[in-house]
Order: C-alpha cells, then sequence, then structure tokens
C-alpha cells in the first residue's frame, strides 16, 4: 500500500490525527497490534481540557461528550482530613469534562470508519523502516502470514510508551529525559453511587488517594500503592479499609462502597524524547513522553501534538518541502515541559514519598494551604489542570 501519511498506533493521537489530515485532503492509513475491543476494554483517565472538547466537537468527530460526558467546574484538594474547593470557573473561567479515555477512542474510530478510512487494527509483526529515506514504511505481517507493508512520504509513531517507533530511533540521535517515581496506583472501578461531586485529590499520612467517577452507578477510584504490589493480594474488605482510612477526616466524609468489577496497579514515569522528529518519523503522545498520571495530562498532550502535528504535515504536502517538519517538535515540546512540570509537582505534592520523612509530610502540608489559600496559588493549579491562559496551544 501506498499513502502519504502511515501512522503507528490507534490510540486517541493516531486516529485524531487521521481524522485532521482527512478534513485537509491528505490520505493516511492507520495500524494498531490491538484489536478495537482491547484499546476498549482498558481502562485508561477520565479527565478532558475544555481544548480538547472543543478538538472533538469543531472538527466534527462527534458531539456525545458534550452529551454524555459532565462538566467538572472544580477539584476538591483534600489534607489534614478536610476538603479545600479549586474553584476552576471562578478562578479562570473555564471547565473540564469527565470523559473516558475509552469512549474518546470509540467516537474517533466510528468517525473514521464513517469517512471510510484506512484503520487496521490486530496487525502483528510491526516494525518501521527506512526513516531516513525518502519512503519510509510500516511492515507486518499479513493476515496470511504474508508479508505486508505500507509506504509512505510522512511516517507518525503514535503507539504509546512501549511501541516500536521511538525505539527505532538511535540512541545517538535522540536525548531521553527520565524520571522513575517509587510508588504506583492501584485502580479500581466500584459498583456504587458517587462518593463526592467533583473529584477528590488526597493527600494523607498514609499516601495518596483519588476519588474520581464514571457514571452514576460506576465510580473509579485509585490509592498509592507500592509498584510491586500484586493486585491478587488485595480482598475487597482491604481496598476498603484502605480507601476509607486516606480519606477519613473530622468531617466524618466516607466513600459509598459497593463491589470491585476491574482493579489494577498502574506504574508510572516522566519521560521526554527530544527530538520528537527522526529522519521522516515524526513521534506523538505517549510514544514521544509520558507524564505520571496525577492530574490526567496524557491524553490532553497527545491531542494537542496532533493538533500542531498535523499543521506541519499539511504544509510540508502543500509546499512540498519536508523542511517544515522540523517546527513540529519544538512548538509541541514548549507545553510538553509545562505539562511534565504541573504532573511532577501533582504527584510530589500529593504522595508519600517511602524515604522521606515528617519534615517533607509537614512541607507538603504547608505547600497545600500556601495553593488553597492563595489565589495566585490555586490560580496556577486551575490554569494548568483546564489547560487555558499560559497552558492552551502555543
Ligand atoms: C482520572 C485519572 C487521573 O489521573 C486524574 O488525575 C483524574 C481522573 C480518572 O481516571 O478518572
Amino acid at each position: 500500500t501506498r499513502t502519504t501519511v502511515g501512522i503507528v498506533g490507534a490510540g486517541p493521537a493516531g486516529l485524531m490525527l487521521s481524522h485532521l489530515l482527512a478534513r485537509e485532503g491528505i490520505r493516511s492509513v492507520v495500524v494498531d497490534h490491538r484489536t478495537r475491543a482491547q484499546i476498549e476494554g482498558t481502562s485508561r483517565a477520565g479527565i478532558l481540557e475544555a481544548d480538547s472538547v472543543r478538538l472533538l466537537t469543531d472538527t466534527g468527530v462527534s458531539d456525545r461528550v458534550l452529551r454524555d460526558g459532565e462538566r467538572h467546574d472544580g477539584i476538591e484538594l483534600r489534607f489534614r482530613g478536610a476538603g479545600h474547593r479549586v474553584d476552576f470557573r471562578g478562578l479562570v473561567g473555564e471547565s473540564v469534562w469527565l470523559y473516558p479515555q475509552t469512549d474518546v477512542f470509540t467516537d474517533l474510530a466510528d468517525a473514521r470508519e464513517r469517512d471510510g478510512a484506512d484503520v487496521r487494527f490486530g496487525i502483528t509483526g510491526t516494525r518501521v523502516v527506512d526513516l531516513t529515506t525518502e519512503s519510509p514504511g510500516i511492515l507486518f505481517d499479513g493476515a496470511d502470514g504474508r508479508p505486508c507493508e505500507v509506504r509512505c512520504d510522512i511516517l507518525v509513531g503514535a503507539d504509546g510508551a512501549h511501541g516500536v517507533s521511538r525505539t527505532a530511533v538511535p540512541e545517538a540521535s535522540r536525548t531521553h529525559y527520565f524520571r522513575a517515581y517509587p510508588f504506583a496506583w492501584f485502580g479500581i472501578l466500584v459498583e456504587a453511587p458517587p462518593s463526592a461531586a467533583e473529584l477528590v485529590y488526597t493527600h494523607s499520612e498514609r499516601g495518596f488517594a483519588l476519588i474520581s467517577r464514571r457514571t452514576d452507578t460506576v465510580q473509579r477510584m485509585y490509592f498509592q500503592c507500592d509498584p510491586d504490589e500484586n493486585p491478587a493480594d488485595w480482598s475487597e474488605d482491604r481496598i476498603w479499609t484502605e480507601l476509607q482510612a486516606r480519606v477519613a477526616g473530622p468531617d466524618g466524609f466516607a466513600l459509598k462502597e459497593g463491589p470491585v468489577t476491574d482493579r489494577s496497579v498502574l506504574r508510572f514515569r516522566s519521560l521526554v524524547c527530544d527530538p520528537m522528529r527522526y529522519g521522516n518519523m515524526l513521534l506523538a503522545g505517549d510514544a514521544a513522553h509520558t507524564v505520571p498520571p496525577t492530574g490526567a495530562k496524557g491524553l490532553n498532550l497527545a491531542l494537542a501534538d496532533v493538533r500542531v502535528l498535523a499543521e506541519a504535515v499539511e504544509a510540508a504536502v502543500r509546499t512540498r518541502d519536508r523542511a517544515v517538519l522540523d517546527t513540529y517538535g519544538p512548538r509541541a515540546l514548549r507545553r510538553v515541559w509545562r505539562a511534565q512540570h504541573f504532573s511532577y509537582w501533582m504527584t510530589s505534592m500529593l504522595h508519600r514519598h517511602p524515604d522521606t520523612g515528617d519534615f517533607d509530610t509537614h512541607r507538603q502540608l504547608g505547600e497545600l494551604a500556601a495553593v488553597t489559600d492563595s489565589a495566585a496559588g490555586s490560580t496556577y493549579l486551575a490554569e494548568a489542570y483546564t489547560g487555558c491562559g499560559a497552558f492552551s496551544s502555543m
């Protein structure tokens, strides 16, 4: 197959890019080693910035986010057993939408199918080759085991943190900025009514907890755990005892319990790959950078990447000059590093660090009070969380 843009990865980044390019009359082929059912069956994050919602609705992907999504005008920071609301709408006039990434994926996959796009799921043996030539390629195994290939003018690696595209860049041609964290999240889905109207980010001596939601009958919750924790070692009783202890306080706040229908341990890290271009391959989304989950920036960053990338690709195709592709990475990275800082900051402010003592716990409480007691402090959080002001498209 010959196409203009070959895209590895049919997650939100790859599908949104394919959609934006099609609107400019640019052809693309998207391949992914996962099936649609596998992608739709994986629990991912749930918060969209206002710009991400506008990208979905204004480019004609879907307006389901406005019907099924839930607008959130603030979050609660909970520490010393008391809640402190950060009022996004009051502080910066913006909101976020609670709309799970799996729904974003479904909307995008449906839209690409509706528009007759070439999207191939369940592809095995994917490799990217000839990246520094005029005709880079995606090689994979055909249904009958025959070798297949997609040749293109521009190749995009949007295949996530563990994909094949970033590692195809020779080490001498990239810098990896990396940070590991000495903890992970235990994530659960629960059949129960919501415990709070807005998301609750909790600092406690036992570690971080996040009370999120999905629907009126299904809730999403996370608590900090050891990276080597085995989810099977946790009975439902033990999960609830731990979560209730972390959110407990003099105000009597307690979680509404119910059957735990899904559980997993999420390890996380910070990573940035610079540059985001190698020859005629460009990296987008988690393939280029990953953030810790606190603050839910991963999906939003991926969508911001492809908005900038679609412009660069469109200019390169129109002028027949690939030099303009060099504008993509530096533009995207300005936003990436702000989001890296925000995610790192939220993570380190709210989690218990296993190797630090009382001083750091009290320092964190001082930091949280400095955020919630100050309009300047909470405005920074509101801007970064909603992706407006200094955090909007750059
Ligand atoms: C969710 C995940 C996050 O990392 C976050 O900061 C907020 C919400 C979620 O899955 O609902």
